[in-house]
């Protein structure tokens, strides 16, 4: 019992990042009603409760059916500010110093929403949070892996005028019939503008989607990443390549990708040295943020001390933040663990 109270102590009060964050997944049902009645948006469901309760899913599908659904709400640059504020606002209050936030551009230019509208307000949160707080944060653009090949290149025209506010680019939505490969030339177009790469890799989808975007794409690090542990070589490639995996405990279980989060891999990836970190990915539909998130892992996959302190680290280690500010913190987190 004593072990248990502190190691949720430690969770909390520790620096944390978080790197796999859809910013529309942020969208809380009582602030999406708000915006649905500012903007005459007429939503399918009647009242918050009702909506709340379509948050059950078998599968990642059934989600993005929702996720979709909710962010059609939001229509103005004081929408995305507000709604990225109000994540900002969060995640301070629980010790995140450093977040990477996924955008997803196509989701919004299809219902005629400009892309400089959605980009400046997200922007502006995340510039006043970082004035505020010395909060630092990246943002990534994402392209929807149920689109085209085609669709990708025209966001990725649109996003040219701002690229000094996008640090890289992603691979999101329904990921089974659409591998990596598909977008090969898209993200070699944008690694020519000096764009990272990241992409959703193994997380339905097989181990294979892994190694292709390891292999061909060359990505800078793996979005959930689950399914490598089906393949020894590929846990000795993401290894050898120090490849970030930006696990998503809440997530998984939300969306059966794992049956029971006593069943969750977090620590057999830790035991083979890969290098797995904590993340909400969704964290208004999946019932928490960071952590939520930690104290899922704490209380029903019984992490350990030496497992929770490395995974602090591997989040400092693998975010895209200054290295004096990485320095700082991961020395912030000996001391804290120094006691043990
Ligand atoms: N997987 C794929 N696409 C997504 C997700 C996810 O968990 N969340 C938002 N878009
Ligand atoms: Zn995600």
């Amino acid at each position: 019992m004593i072990q248990k109270v502190d190691l949720l102590d430690l969770a909390f009060s520790m620096p944390k990042t978080e790197l796999h964050l859809h910013i529309e997944g942020t969208f809380e049902a009582e602030q999406m009603f708000e915006f649905a009645q500012r903007n005459n948006i007429a939503l399918t469901y009647s009242s918050i409760d009702q909506l709340k309760q379509a948050y059950s899913f078998a599968n990642l599908q059934e989600f993005l059916d929702l996720y979709y659904q909710g962010m059609s709400v939001l229509i103005t640059e004081q929408d995305f500010y507000e709604l990225t504020m109000a994540y900002l606002t969060k995640v301070h209050a629980q010790n995140v110093v450093h977040v990477e936030i996924f955008f997803d551009p196509q989701g919004h230019l299809e219902r005629g929403i400009p892309f400089s509208t959605q980009i400046n307000g997200i922007y502006r949160a995340l510039k006043e949070a970082e004035s505020k707080w010395d909060m630092t944060f990246k943002l990534i653009m994402s392209f929807l892996r149920h689109l085209s090949e085609e669709s990708a290149f025209a966001t990725l025209e649109q996003a040219i005028p701002h690229l000094e506010k996008i640090y890289a680019v992603g691979l999101d939505s329904s990921e089974l019939g659409h591998p990596p490969e598909k977008f090969l030339r898209v993200f070699k177009a944008c690694q020519n503008l000096g764009l990272k790469v990241t992409a959703h890799a193994g997380e339905e989808g097989p181990a294979k989607y892994i190694w292709q975007a390891v292999d061909d794409i060359k990505v800078d690090r793996i979005d959930h990443g689950n399914r490598s542990l089906e393949d020894k070589d590929l846990i000795h490639r993401l290894n050898h390549e120090q490849l970030t995996l930006t696990v998503c405990p809440l997530s998984n279980e939300k969306l059966c990708v794992v049956d029971d989060m006593s069943q969750h891999p977090i620590r057999e990836m830790l035991s083979h040295g890969l290098l797995a970190t904590v993340n909400s990915d969704d964290p208004a539909y999946f019932g928490g943020y960071m952590n939520e998130n930690y104290q899922a892992l704490i209380e029903q996959s019984k992490i350990t001390i030496a497992e929770l302190k490395q995974l602090a680290k591997n989040s400092f280690n693998g975010a895209w933040m200054p290295a004096d500010k990485r320095q700082k913190y991961l020395s912030q987190i000996d001391e804290l663990f120094a006691f043990t």
